[in-house]
C-alpha cells in the first residue's frame, strides 16, 4: 500500500465486526504516528486507548449517563462547529448529514430516529477498541491543528495495517464522563474519540462515500 492508497482508502467507518484488533498492530501505528510534525516539535497529543472489559464497563457507564441526561455533560468545553456556520461550510455539513441519513432511509423530520442512530457513536459503533485524544488546556489553535496531523497519520497507518477507524468529536458532549473514566488529570481537555476495528462490510452505513469540493474551490495558484 502506498500513501495514495491509504489516503483514498481511509473512510469513516460506522459499523464494525465483533473481531478484536491485535494490540501490537495498534501500538506500532500509535508509535509511528508520533512522527507527525508539530510546531516546535511540542507533540501535544495525549492518547488513551480502551478495549476489552474496561471498554464494556465504560460503554455501560455512558449508556447510564445518557439515559439520565441525553444532552451530555453540559457545559461543552468547546464548540464542535462555529455557532452560525457560514456557506459553503454549512452546505457541506448539511449535505453530509443528508447523505448519511438518506442512506439509512431516515427522513430529516424524523429527529427521534436520527438521534437514536447518532447514539451509536456512544458505543464506538460496535468497535472493539476506542481511543481518546486529549490536549493540555494550555495549548491553543496551532497545537490543536497538530492533533489533527497526529490523528490523520494514525488513521493512515491503521489503514496500512488493514484496520478501519472513525474519528468522533461527539465524545466532547461527554467530556466529564470520559475524563473521569480515564482518570485523566484536570489539565487535560478532551478533543475527540476514535472508533478502531474492522469494517462490517455488510452494514449499509458503510456504503457512505463523502464528497469533496473540487481543487479550484479551495486552492488558488498565484504565479
Ligand atoms: C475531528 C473529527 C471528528 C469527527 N467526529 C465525528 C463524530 O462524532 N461522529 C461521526 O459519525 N463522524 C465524525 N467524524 C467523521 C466526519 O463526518 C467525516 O470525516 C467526514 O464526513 C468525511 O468523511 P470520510 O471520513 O468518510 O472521508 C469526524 C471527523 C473528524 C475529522
Amino acid at each position: 500500500m502506498n500513501v495514495t492508497d491509504a489516503v483514498l482508502g481511509r473512510r469513516s467507518v460506522r459499523a464494525f465486526l465483533d473481531k478484536p484488533v491485535p494490540r501490537a498492530l495498534v501500538e506500532e501505528a500509535l508509535a509511528k504516528a508520533s512522527r507527525a510534525p508539530s510546531g516546535g516539535n511540542v507533540q501535544p497529543w495525549k492518547i488513551y486507548v480502551v478495549s476489552g472489559e474496561p471498554l464494556a464497563q465504560f460503554k455501560a457507564q455512558v449508556a447510564k449517563q445518557l439515559a439520565k441526561n441525553p444532552m451530555g455533560d453540559a457545559p461543552a468545553e468547546y464548540d464542535v462547529y462555529p455557532k452560525s456556520l457560514k456557506a459553503p461550510y454549512r452546505d457541506y455539513r448539511y449535505k453530509n448529514g443528508e447523505d448519511l441519513y438518506g442512506l439509512l432511509g431516515i427522513a430529516r423530520e424524523n429527529k427521534f430516529a436520527r438521534l437514536s442512530w447518532f447514539s451509536n457513536n456512544f458505543k464506538f459503533f460496535g468497535a472493539p477498541m476506542g481511543l481518546f485524544c486529549l490536549v493540555d488546556r494550555q495549548m491553543g489553535p496551532p497545537q490543536w491543528s497538530d492533533l489533527g496531523m497526529y490523528l490523520q497519520t494514525l488513521m493512515l497507518l491503521l489503514r496500512e495495517a488493514g484496520i478501519d477507524s472513525c474519528p468522533q468529536e461527539c465524545w466532547s458532549l461527554l467530556h466529564r464522563t470520559v475524563r473521569t473514566f480515564l482518570e485523566a488529570p484536570e489539565e487535560l481537555m478532551l478533543f475527540c474519540g476514535m472508533a478502531i476495528g474492522y469494517e462490517d462490510r455488510a452494514a449499509v452505513i458503510n456504503r457512505l462515500r463523502t464528497d469533496r469540493a473540487p481543487l479550484e474551490e479551495f486552492c488558488r495558484f498565484i504565479g
